[in-house]
């Protein structure tokens, strides 16, 4: 095929050359900048020829931009959520939406454990106080922390991840207490209402995608219901969590601490409250970012935009009723 009669995708982001060497000759790419917050204005210049869009979680794609992007014919998403994309509206324009499940599960399972951990044992605070002369001596009353070990771990959300996290935990010895919509097979630990986990975890780590029921889902009601010595670990969504609600409950110490690797908004501005806290730990949505689990998930995203351009079906696709007959 000649170059110029290759489908133009354009790309949010500049990825590494080697994650997307399958486009090469496939596709005529336009590329965003690498740390693109928006659709750069030069590459959304094109979208009324784009034949496919390869997008990363931070980029919006509504109604708006779908209602201009005609000749469009699969959009792949380079994560696990696709809560950036108007779904509902792409499967109405018979538009298969691709995302990256299963490749960054324990990448972000070891975050998870990472965070549980930290918050447990005042890690930062701990290295802050070495590094600034407060670390006098060996101090019995010193930095104390909580055990893992026969703790009970809340697990929202017994997906993929949630399962890891919970095979984790296991290792550590802690008890596993779980909250999903309906009961689950094969699962390490017990079923509780969602209310009940709260009541009863020492930590709580929160796996749910954000859709229109998660939304605010850990609101005011359901941190007051925690131990004033339990934590909360967020890898999922920020807005999975009511955060002005946090910061009211994390203040007046109704639990011991937060650790969050997803805030609302992203980035979370530097003179936001919960930096203020002691007991916040906060990172930069950063559970995926391994260099074998971004490769991975860049190899996926390529592998669904290929098969959306080729005509096929995407292997992980979020919306497959867009290749079920139509009904008029
Ligand atoms: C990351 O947060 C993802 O959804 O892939």
């Amino acid at each position: 095929m000649n170059k110029h009669n290759l489908p133009l995708v354009l790309m949010t982001h500049t990825l590494p050359g080697e994650w997307i060497a399958s486009l090469t000759g496939k596709c005529r790419l336009v590329t965003g900048p690498v740390d693109a917050t928006f659709f750069a204005p030069d590459v959304l210049s094109h979208i009324e020829e784009a034949e496919g869009l390869f997008t990363l979680l931070t980029i919006p794609i509504k109604l708006d931009l779908l209602e201009r992007a005609r000749k469009l014919r699969v959009i792949s998403n380079m994560a696990a959520g696709v809560d950036n994309i108007d779904v509902a509206q792409c499967t109405q324009r018979g538009i298969p939406v691709g995302n990256t499940p299963g490749v960054l599960t324990e990448g972000t399972a070891d975050l998870a454990m990472a965070l549980l951990l930290s918050i447990a044992r005042g890690l930062p605070r701990a290295r802050q106080d070495a590094m600034t002369g407060e670390w006098k001596t060996w101090s019995p009353t010193g930095w104390l922390g909580a055990d893992l070990f026969g703790a009970t771990l809340g697990i929202v959300g017994m997906g993929k991840i949630g399962k890891a996290v919970a095979r984790r935990a296991l290792g550590f010895g802690m008890r596993i207490v779980y909250y999903d919509p309906a009961p689950c097979a094969d699962t390490p630990g017990t079923f509780l209402p969602l209310e009940e986990l709260f009541r009863h975890s020492d930590f709580i780590s929160l796996h749910i995608p954000l859709s229109p029921q998660t939304f605010h889902l850990v609101n005011a009601q359901l941190l007051g219901l925690m131990k004033p010595s339990a934590y909360l670990i967020n890898t999922s969504r920020g807005t999975v969590v009511d955060q002005p609600a946090l910061v009211r409950a994390l203040t007046a110490e109704m639990l011991a601490g937060a650790a969050l690797d997803v805030t609302d908004p992203e980035p979370l501005p530097p003179d936001h409250p919960l930096f203020q806290l002691p007991n916040c730990l906060i990172l930069p949505h950063i559970g995926s970012a391994t260099y074998q689990t971004r490769r991975r998930m860049a190899e996926l995203a390529c592998g669904n935009l290929l098969a959306g351009l080729a005509g096929r079906p995407l292997t992980y696709c979020v919306n497959p009723e867009v290749y079920l007959p139509r009904q008029e």
